[in-house]
């Protein structure tokens, strides 16, 4: 491995497991100082990393947590440089069930939390005149899934957002770029059944179900000084699946 990230300070939200958490792994082995972040546990995660990493928990739909998050990493680093938004919640509701309680909690877990994100991080990369965010949006935005309106509303939304702060922010050193992930292997995706994760994943080039890991290796690459000339991108991570039409 190298050591194309040391010292860098990367936050990864949602990194307790699934795909978070295999971003934090690949992250700290360029040698990354990790900061995880999650409403859930994290220990697994900083037990497979194996050496000192800043655990915090929040609710990355909360404006107050972003606050604490920003204070504590300043004492802790002073300085931030990579922001993974990659806390997501993905219930599938159709248009028939869903209610607004539970389109708000998307949007707010989904989206805002990368607006609060941005409020509360950008000025901490400013001090350094270099960022890297990198926000999760999913390629079932242009996938006939039913059932995940608010869901792809939400990861939609995610994308017109980094187009808009890539504008904001790139005098200052810092890209913003997205990811969209295909159907991958996580704990989210666990309860899926069988025969809907195989009608995805079979559509691929590549026909395999991806591994956390999978979607870690570009994460790497947008975060790292190499991607300084791309920003207010979506970056398909899937296998091929996704058609230019
Ligand atoms: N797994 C897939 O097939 C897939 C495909 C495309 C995109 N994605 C996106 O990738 C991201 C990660 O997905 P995953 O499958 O690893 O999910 P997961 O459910 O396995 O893990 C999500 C993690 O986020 C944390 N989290 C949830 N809500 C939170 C909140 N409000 N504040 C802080 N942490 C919170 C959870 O505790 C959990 O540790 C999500 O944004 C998801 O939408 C996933």
């Amino acid at each position: 491995m190298t050591a194309s990230h040391r010292d860098r300070v990367a936050i990864v939200t949602g990194s307790g497991r699934g795909i978070g958490q295999q971003i934090a792994i690949a992250l700290a082995r360029r040698e990354a100082r990790i900061v995880l972040v999650d409403i859930g546990d994290v220990t697994e995660t900083a037990k497979i990393i194996g050496q000192d990493v800043l655990q915090v928990r929040a609710d990355v739909s909360s404006e107050e947590d972003w606050a604490h998050l920003a204070q504590v990493v300043n004492d802790r680093y002073g300085r931030a440089d990579i922001v993974v938004n990659n806390a997501g919640i993905y219930p599938m509701a159709h248009i028939d069930q869903l209610d607004v309680a539970l389109w708000r909690k998307t949007m707010a877990v989904n989206l805002e939390a990368h607006f609060l994100s941005a409020k509360h991080f950008v000025p901490l990369m400013r001090k350094h005149k270099w960022g890297r965010f990198v926000n999760v949006s999913s390629n079932s935005i242009g996938l006939p899934i039913p059932g995940m309106s608010h869901y792809m509303a939400s990861k939609m939304g995610v994308i017109g957002f980094v187009r808009g702060l890539a504008n904001d922010v790139a005098a200052d050193g810092i890209t913003v770029n997205a990811i969209m992930p295909t159907i991958t292997n996580t704990p989210g995706t666990q309860g899926a059944p069988e025969e809907f994760l195989r009608s995805v994943w079979e559509q691929q080039p590549i026909r395999r179900f991806a591994d956390p890991a999978d979607i870690a290796g570009p994460v790497v690459f947008l975060t790292s000084d190499e991607a300084a000339f791309m920003t207010g991108q979506a970056l398909s991570v899937d296998g091929g699946l996704y058609k230019v039409s």
